[in-house]
């Protein structure tokens, strides 16, 4: 697998449609040496802790975090006349806590399909999230003969995850989570890494956490079936500390890449 490498994030993030005069869509570093990146999935309930483990998997392999959620939340941070209708309607969806419409989705994810197709690999964060958009994202990979490592499936009590969301406080700038008393700040509403005031998010009240909890249930549970039918699944209790969890991630993954070779 190739060396760890360093993303900004910014032609996710951003995409095509990005109004920069440099249009922003080239990493400040991209791999073209990576001969076997990896190409994980993390699937899991909202607040299970995907967002926490992306950023420790990206410091350690080196592939791009990519969230559909952290691309929406970008888009709400931009100026209304710069928004696209369909962008006002998923920012609505996402409110509420419900799913955004597959066509969105796809239809945003199609626009950055450079950093699917990345020679970097990627860990992809939230996405996909219904049936319709693993079999989208399935049927590109298999055009541009690319394979997934594996899907990391994380599981946790509903208790637990509740508990997760309600204390999550996320970075304005680098998007860095953190959680007011499992992994705090050492200023209080600042960012550790990049001085960003904290926030907490609009779907993390609790009339939107059981819509999303639900939406889960309903909607996205069922690719747990989708991957192990595929012999992708790698499930993982999602327990204990970050880097707990973490240690079992990487340990899973040795194992699973040293059965697969
Ligand atoms: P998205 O941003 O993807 O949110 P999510 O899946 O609901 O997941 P979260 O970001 O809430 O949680 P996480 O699992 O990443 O946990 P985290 O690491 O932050 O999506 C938001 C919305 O966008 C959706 O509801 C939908 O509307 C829309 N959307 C996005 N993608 C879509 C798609 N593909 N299709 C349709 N709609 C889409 O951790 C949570 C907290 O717990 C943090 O405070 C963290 O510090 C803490 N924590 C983490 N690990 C631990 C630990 N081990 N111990 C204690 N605390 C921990």
């Amino acid at each position: 697998m190739n060396a760890p490498l360093k993303n900004d994030r910014v032609p996710w993030l951003q995409g095509p449609s990005a109004d920069s005069v440099e249009r922003a869509v080239k990493c400040s570093t991209v791999s073209s040496e990576g001969k076997n990146p990896w190409r994980l999935i993390l699937l899991g309930a909202p607040g299970v802790g995907k967002g926490t483990q992306a950023e420790l998997l990206t410091e350690r392999l080196g592939a791009c975090h990519l969230s559909t959620g952290d691309v929406f939340r970008a888009a709400s941070k931009r100026r209304d006349c710069d928004q696209s209708p369909a962008m006002k309607a998923a920012l609505e969806y996402m409110r509420r806590g419900e799913l955004v419409p597959d066509s969105t989705v796809w239809e945003m994810v199609r626009e950055r399909r450079e950093c699917i197709l990345c020679t970097g690999g990627f860990i992809l964060d939230g996405f996909p999230r219904t049936l319709s958009q693993a079999e989208s994202l399935k049927e590109l990979m298999e055009t541009e003969h690319l394979s997934l490592s594996a899907v990391v499936n994380y599981e946790l009590s509903v208790d637990e995850i509740v508990q997760r969301l309600s204390g999550r406080r996320t970075c304005d700038k680098c998007k860095s989570v953190f959680h007011v008393t499992e992994k705090p700040s050492k200023g209080k509403g600042v960012c550790d890494r990049c001085g960003g005031r904290l926030f907490q998010r609009e779907d993390d009240r609790p009339e939107a956490i059981a819509v999303r909890l639900e939406a889960y249930e309903r909607s996205t549970a069922p690719l747990i079936h989708f991957y192990k039918n595929l012999g992708l699944l790698l499930p993982i209790v999602a327990k204990g500390s970050p880097d707990e969890i973490f240690t079992r991630t990487m340990d899973k993954l040795a194992d699973d890449k040293s059965k697969a070779s």
